[in-house]
């Protein structure tokens, strides 16, 4: 089987879920319960498992990593249920927003996906806006000139994200239409630092805006991958008979990534504990490093590890929600030196220090 094709089944599957899950959706609403009780206090347990680390326990979002509000009116009146579903599904590449559909190496089936998507969308309990599918024209140049005066503090000059979500993100874009562009910016996002700019801005620059990011799209399409094994706890230990590292820690917690990296390059013993969502661990992680996810039970979380002196260093991308979770854990139950890299895993990247399975994405 080619790899086009691979992707086109794993993409067509995803569909034909929906459909399915739309058609029993419908059918529930017509009975006026939108998901049975099981079903929502199922879809409550995993988003405050799964999501609530970043994007706040009431959906608020902002509680790590910049995360966007899930509750917005003008977010969830706007945003197609196969869309949230594929957001949550693929993630945001490049992004601390992982992939948890489990085709893909994270920790939930599809079922739980989209009943997580339609719950969320329940909870916000916003009326649905159809917006038009139609492209919206516009000059490039004069969108990008604005983007630059006007967006690019907070979403980045190349719209990479900053303190605001990623637009030239290639996941973002395979999904957002035109009309969900320009809505966004027309009408803000309730209760974040987006505010709405349709008295700031005439139409022609907000079309201009729109037609900029949309051009920055990629042709991004799910992919299945290929997942390798996970490390057995005999491989735990990175260089088992080598010298115990010494690490300087900041707030007797974080230590500088030249420190870690020095520390493998000179063959130092310790433990890497990859925090993110399994799925990112299957993409690209450190050399040695084993998946340890933030959503990990607290009976499961020291199974294998050495209870001595040998360093524990965890990381994420959050740069430290994700981390601290687990590493809180395991001091609590008494493992002494324990850390957590303090730039994250896409500074360590960005420096240029080894990670195995190429870049992600
Ligand atoms: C002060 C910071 C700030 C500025 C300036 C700003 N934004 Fe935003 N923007 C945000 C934040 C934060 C979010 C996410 C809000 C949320 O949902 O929690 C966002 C969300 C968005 C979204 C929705 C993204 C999605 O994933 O649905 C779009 C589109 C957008 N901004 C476009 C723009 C454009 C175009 C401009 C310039 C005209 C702009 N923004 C200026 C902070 C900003
Ligand atoms: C480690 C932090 C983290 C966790 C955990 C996380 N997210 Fe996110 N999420 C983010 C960030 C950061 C973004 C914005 C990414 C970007 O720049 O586009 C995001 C974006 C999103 C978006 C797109 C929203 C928009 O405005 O476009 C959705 C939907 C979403 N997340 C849902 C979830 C759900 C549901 C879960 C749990 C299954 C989850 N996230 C777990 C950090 C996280």
């Amino acid at each position: 089987m080619t790899r086009s094709t691979k992707s086109a089944r794993f993409a067509g599957q995803f569909y034909i879920l929906l459909l399915f899950f739309l058609a029993n959706v419908a059918q529930a609403q017509t009975r006026n319960a939108p998901l049975t009780k099981i079903d929502a206090q199922r879809a409550e347990q995993n988003y405050q498992k799964y999501c609530a680390l970043c994007h706040g326990a009431d959906r608020e979002g902002n509680a790590a990593d910049y995360a966007p509000s899930l509750k917005s009116r003008s977010l969830m009146s706007t945003m197609p249920l196969n869309f949230l579903a594929s957001s949550i599904g693929f993630g945001r590449p490049n992004t601390a927003m992982a992939p948890y559909l489990a085709d893909t190496g994270g920790p939930m089936s599809m079922k739980d996906i989209f009943t997580l998507a339609i719950w969320l969308k329940y909870k916000a309990g916003h009326e649905t806006i159809e917006l038009s599918m139609e492209p919206i024209e516009g000059d490039l140049n004069t969108g990008a000139t604005l983007f630059v005066q006007k967006c690019s503090e907070c979403h980045g000059s190349k719209a990479e994200g900053v303190t605001a979500p990623a637009l030239a993100n290639p996941a973002f874009l395979a999904f957002a239409t035109d009309a969900y562009i320009k809505y966004a910016i027309e009408n803000g996002r309730e209760e974040t630092e987006m505010k709405a700019f349709k008295t700031q801005l005439s139409q022609q620059q907000i079309n201009d805006l729109t037609a900029y990011i949309r051009s920055l799209t990629s042709g991004w399409s799910p992919e299945p991958k290929e997942l390798s094994p996970y490390p057995e706890p005999k491989d735990y230990v990175t260089n088992p008979t080598g010298k115990n590292p010494t690490f300087t820690l900041k707030q007797e917690r974080y230590v500088p990534m030249e420190q870690v990296a020095k520390a493998i390059q000179e063959n130092n013993k310790l433990v890497l504990l990859d925090t993110r969502t399994s799925s990112e661990w299957h993409n690209a992680h450190i050399p040695g490093a084993i998946p340890i996810p933030y959503y990990i039970s607290e009976d499961k979380v020291a199974a294998g590890l050495p209870k001595d002196d040998t360093w524990i260093i965890a990381y994420c991308s959050c740069p430290h929600a994700a981390s601290d979770k687990v590493i809180n854990m395991l001091r609590k139950k008494g493992f002494k030196n324990t850390a957590v890299i303090d730039e994250g895993f896409f500074n360590w990247i960005n420096a240029g220090y080894p990670i195995i399975g190429g870049q992600p994405e």
